[in-house]
């Protein structure tokens, strides 16, 4: 059968895969490239049914019915190759069929696949230390009641594995030191813990952001897609931070994916399975924006399982000395400072003042005075290092030329708005601070044009 002896150009060429059968289906010739692919040693294809070396095989159609098929996907021991099986005639009879497929050169591609793997798990480990939380319970400081019943309720519900918290509290309260410590006590602890900022996000690139996309989803979409947030967050958490700020649209999508626990990429149409614990914080009033159609209702139930409020550091001024001490030692590490402590004159300006930025604004105001005492080189913090502090709390009466009407006037508007500051809005204990009945503070907001709702 001279038709189907074999140039030896094809033997060992390392580009393409090649068989031959006779008319029967035996096979009477492998190259070795193909044997390689199948690991195989010569004497378990030869002579042996190609049905039984490689069951999908296109040859025996071809045998069959004396017609090549050409250009098929050939996916063979994890090799994606582009075969075709061509007919062997000699003086019009059928003899025999030899198929061969052709990669760029599968070598590369095997080296390049395993080059790949390498590469994903090195990836997977950067992907966990990156999505980590670097907080627990711990790092939580403060022991006033209502703090301390938001840690207990935090603590208890980060057993409960699934459960949905939504966290609630006036921005720099601390909401997400929560989210990290509840991650952290949770029983996904050793798995990512994956915050997304909704506000930060433009809207047009939220559902990239939280979903991924499949390559070509959209002009300027990376090669070879990219990973959403949730899907990053896998067996983890997922901290969706200011979910207020979330658009319509997407609430709408995200609901879906917290019924169905599925999520499809941008541009993508296989659905991924994800197990992924929700957390998330506000600092708006998730149940008013529902009442005015801001915020959906029914995301709103489905994320608002447990809620923790976490109160403004007004309202636990108690702890403030215990957070200005732990500031005082995690600052001096940082900033290389030896300040020993704050005098008391310092103290009671910290104690005094509002905190409308809470804990954040303590702990910047911290990092601004022991640089100022530092510079002075005094080793406690005093007054004059707090004078930012003490212009905000004073008001300049002497500023310009408004006569004492004008100056008692604003004096009077800025008390008031500082006792309903103090008090969380909360006018009869506004009043009863400022020792004036609830009817004569609510004359007086309207005066002054002070919202009264
Ligand atoms: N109870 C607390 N103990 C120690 N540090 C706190 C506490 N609450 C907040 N902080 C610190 O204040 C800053 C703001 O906290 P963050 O969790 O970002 O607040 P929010 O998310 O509510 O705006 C962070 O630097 C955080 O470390
Ligand atoms: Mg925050």
């Amino acid at each position: 059968m001279d038709s189907l002896t074999i140039p030896t150009i094809f033997d060992d060429n390392p580009n393409m895969c090649l068989i031959v059968v006779d008319k029967e289906g035996i096979v009477t010739y492998i190259n070795k490239t193909y044997m390689s692919v199948l690991n195989v040693a010569p004497d378990e294809v030869l002579g042996q049914p190609i049905a039984s070396v490689t069951p999908n095989t296109y040859t025996t159609r071809v045998l069959r019915t004396g017609k090549a098929i050409t250009a098929y996907n050939w996916n063979i021991n994890g090799y994606e190759m582009m075969a075709s099986a061509v007919p062997i005639f000699e003086a019009d009879e059928l003899v025999g069929c030899f198929a061969y497929s052709i990669s760029m050169n599968i070598w590369d591609h095997k080296s390049r696949l395993e080059s790949l793997l390498v590469e994903n798990n090195m990836l997977k480990g950067e992907v966990l230390k990156a999505h980590t939380s670097r907080y627990s319970f711990d790092d939580l400081i403060g022991e006033e009641s209502q703090f301390l019943q938001a840690k207990i309720l935090a603590r208890q519900v980060a057993r409960q594995d699934n459960t949905k918290v939504l966290i609630t509290g006036e921005s720099g309260t601390g909401k997400e030191l929560f989210a990290h410590a509840i991650h952290n006590s949770s029983m996904r602890s050793s798995r990512p813990f994956v915050r997304v900022n909704c506000a930060a996000i433009p809207e047009t690139l939220l559902e990239a952001e939280l979903f991924g996309y499949e390559d070509g989803a959209f002009t300027g979409a990376k090669k070879g897609g990219r990973m959403g947030k949730f899907e990053l967050a896998n067996n983890g958490t997922i901290f969706l931070d200011e979910i207020g700020e979330m658009p319509m649209a997407m609430q709408s999508k995200l609901l879906v994916v917290l019924q169905e626990q599925v999520i499809e990429r941008l541009g993508g149409n296989l659905p991924i399975n994800v197990n992924v614990r929700v957390i998330s914080a506000t600092n708006r009033n998730l149940e008013s924006m529902v009442e005015k159609g801001l915020f959906r209702e029914d995301l709103f139930y489905r994320l608002n399982v447990v809620q923790i409020e976490i109160p403004p550091l007004r309202q636990r001024r108690g702890d403030i000395r215990q957070l200005v001490n732990a500031f005082l030692q995690c600052l001096n590490r940082r900033l290389h400072m030896h300040i020993k402590g704050v005098k008391d004159e310092a103290m009671e300006v910290l104690l005094k003042y509002s905190w409308p930025g809470n804990v954040r604004e303590l702990e910047n105001a911290m990092e601004r005075a022991m640089s100022l005492a530092h510079m002075d080189q005094a080793d406690m913090i005093g007054k004059r290092h707090l004078a930012f502090i003490c212009a905000k709390i004073k008001i300049n009466c002497w500023e310009g030329s408004k006569g004492l009407k004008t100056i008692v006037q604003e004096f009077e508007e800025q008390l008031i708005s500082d006792a309903l500051a103090e008090t969380g809005n909360n006018k009869p204990q506004a009043a009863q601070y400022l020792n004036i009945d609830v009817s004569s503070l609510y004359r007086k907001m309207r005066k002054y044009g002070i919202p009264v709702d």
